[in-house]
């Protein structure tokens, strides 16, 4: 399961039933996510998972994904949340129109 938005996209579950797994299964379902998200112009994936969490941890950095930082009692209980994300192509001008303070320039 995805979630898009203008510039960056979610992914909230990935799981693959045990007896199938290590068979490429979820290599190939985030490969066609990668894929149509970078379609759809989203500029990076992120998702969180249980830091103790070794397996997944293994898959997602074998799919290019980099760990950022990791969130303290995420799930309620003494389990810190890891986040990774994936960069999908490099940062667009903003269309930002403020200015620094005459002062500052
Ligand atoms: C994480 C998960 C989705 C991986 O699914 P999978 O179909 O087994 O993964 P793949 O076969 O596509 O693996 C691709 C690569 O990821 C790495 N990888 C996957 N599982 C791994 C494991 N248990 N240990 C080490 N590396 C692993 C390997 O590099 C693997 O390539 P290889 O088999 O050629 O060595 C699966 O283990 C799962 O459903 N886990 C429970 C749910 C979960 O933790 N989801 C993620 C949190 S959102």
């Amino acid at each position: 399961m995805m979630e898009f938005g203008d510039e960056r996209a979610h992914l909230v579950l990935m799981a693959v039933r045990p007896a199938h797994r290590r068979r490429g299964v979820a290599r190939r379902l985030l490969d066609w996510l990668l894929e149509s998200a970078t379609t759809a112009g989203i500029e990076s994936l992120h998702l969180e998972l249980r830091a103790g969490n070794q397996a997944a941890r293994r898959f997602y950095r074998a799919l290019g994904f980099g760990e950022t930082i990791l969130v303290p009692r995420y799930y309620g209980g003494t389990e810190s949340a890891l986040r990774m994300v994936r960069v999908l192509r490099p940062p667009l001008p903003a269309d930002v129109h403020w200015q620094p303070p005459a002062h500052w320039r």
